[in-house]
């Protein structure tokens, strides 16, 4: 039997007060049914555990994130070298035997783009307009029916978007793929804290929960059961991205050969950065690791620093995409409650109830503490060295970002047509080209008519046929 509400309250109350929180039932007499319901909803939605130490460590004191105290530039491999054809093979030997599924992580909040709704939904296909989740989802399809077995696909959602996540797919069916081939699961949340260590209500009935960062991929995929349900159908190998980059190669047959050949727990694109301070990750070892560092953490001596030959020394960012081995995750939270990915701080500004008079607050300076794990702080805790495969940007990576100027819709849009018109060329179609150099007309490729350059060759005739005197798709 479901417990009563006042069961619910004396249990929320008991767990608040044993992490010295319990005023977050200060205004309960005030509050109708509806609104108990939604504050014991996101209490429930707490782990108290943590907190007091939590407080402790990162809200009461600024700790630098230690990075180590050497920091050397990665080692990458490239994608021509000696026996990526091979790598390539097996890569698409285990797609086809289902052994590697995809997932997006999905769950952010998107404050940056100021887009309301999931981020995934973004019209961004330059010719059709296509949703994000939608390119994706017709990639996960032509990968699959590449091999000739449907691949998996995992989403993660977060507790504010999950609901119109899924039912995005369901209005969309599913973008022709079978419902029972996509698995959404919610990551775990984590309270804003005032300066002070209390935990902020948002409104009187809702506590200010966020998403806990990538980095809760891990646990989320324990407490939802995806991770056992990879168990049950044999998926070994995840591959792993954002939800905001148009140009992903969700499943890429090379990159999960070289991980595989390798026996990598985890594994990381990387590609050269595009000026010394850009807002990626760098991708650097640390006393000997691979890890990531923010830009915001990278020092400016590194940052800005040269090889002998002028080149920048840390030239590895991160564009977030991934390839986790089932195993690896079965190990790091083979023990779920003692298991946590470090947490980064972040000062934000928070609107909150004021607890004495009960009316909301719109800081306008940062007046809270945000605590975010990030998926690449596994890269360090992996047995193996993590493989590592430069990529081209132009070919891999241009995310959705911000409203306007640097990784927007329109330089992502804008990215989608270039590499379009580079994959025509090389199959020997003429694209006219402005006075910008750009292509002269929007064009767009299908993943169910190329998935790269090389797919694009077997079209030639088709190809020759094209007029480009309006927008091309190729699909
Ligand atoms: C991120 C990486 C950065 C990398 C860059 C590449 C971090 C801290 N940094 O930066 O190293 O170079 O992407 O584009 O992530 N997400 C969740 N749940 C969360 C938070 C985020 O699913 O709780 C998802 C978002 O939906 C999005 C992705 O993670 O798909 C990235 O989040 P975002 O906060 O935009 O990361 P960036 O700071 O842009």
């Amino acid at each position: 039997m479901a417990p009563s509400m006042d069961e619910r309250f004396r249990e929320a109350s008991r767990r608040c007060e044993q992490a010295g929180q319990q005023h977050l039932l200060r205004f309960w007499e005030a509050l109708d049914a509806t609104e108990r319901n939604a504050l014991l909803d996101d209490i429930d939605r707490i782990d108290f555990r943590p907190i007091p130490d939590l407080i402790e460590r990162f809200i009461l004191r600024k700790p630098a994130h230690d990075h180590g105290s050497r920091i050397d530039p990665a080692i990458v491999d490239r994608r021509n070298e000696s026996g990526a054809s091979q790598a390539a093979a097996l890569g698409r030997e285990l797609i086809a035997a289902g052994k590697v599924a995809a997932l997006v992580v999905a769950g952010g909040q998107g404050t940056r783009l100021g887009h309301d709704g999931p981020k995934g939904c973004l019209p961004v296909a330059p010719v059709t307009g296509k949703p994000l989740f939608q390119l994706f989802a017709e990639q996960i399809a032509a990968a699959g029916s590449r091999g000739g077995r449907a691949l998996y696909w995992y989403i993660m959602t977060s507790p504010a978007n999950d609901a119109a996540t899924r039912a995005y797919f369901r209005e969309r069916n599913f973008f022709g793929l079978d419902p029972a081939d996509v698995l959404f699961f919610e990551q775990g949340v984590m309270p804003a804290f005032g300066f002070d260590g209390k935990i902020l209500l948002e409104q009187r009935h809702r506590v200010a929960l966020s998403p806990d960062g990538h980095g809760g991929t891990l646990l989320a995929m324990v407490h939802s059961g995806a991770l056992a349900d990879m168990a049950r159908r044999g998926i070994e190998h995840l591959s792993y991205f954002q939800v905001d980059n148009p140009l992903v190669r969700c499943i890429d047959p090379l990159f999960v050969g070289l991980h595989a050949e390798r026996g990598c727990d985890i594994s990381c694109k990387v590609t050269p950065k595009a000026n010394d301070h850009e807002r990626v990750g760098n991708v650097v070892v640390a006393d000997g690791r691979v890890s990531v560092i923010e830009y915001s953490d990278l020092p400016e001596s590194l940052a800005t620093a040269r090889n002998a030959d002028g080149s920048r020394r840390f030239d590895a960012s991160n564009p977030a995409i991934h390839l986790l081995s089932r195993r690896f995750i079965e190990n790091l939270t083979a023990d779920p409650a003692r298991f946590a990915l470090p947490w980064h701080r972040a000062e934000k500004k928070v609107p909150f109830v004021d607890l004495e008079s009960g009316r909301r607050v719109e800081p306008s300076t940062p007046n809270a503490i945000k605590l975010e794990a990030f998926i690449f702080d596994a890269l360090p805790l992996s047995r193996t060295t993590p493989m590592l495969l430069e990529i081209d940007r132009a070919e891999e990576f241009s995310p959705v970002k911000n409203a306007t100027g640097v990784d927007s819709l329109a330089t992502a849009r804008r990215d989608m047509v270039r590499r379009a018109a580079r994959w025509l060329e090389a199959a020997g179609v003429q694209v006219p080209r402005g006075g910008d150099g750009d292509p002269s007309v929007p064009i767009e490729i299908s993943a169910s008519a190329a998935m790269d350059a090389g797919e694009l060759l077997a079209r030639r005739d088709e190809l020759a046929r094209i007029r480009f005197d309006g927008p091309v798709l190729i699909g």
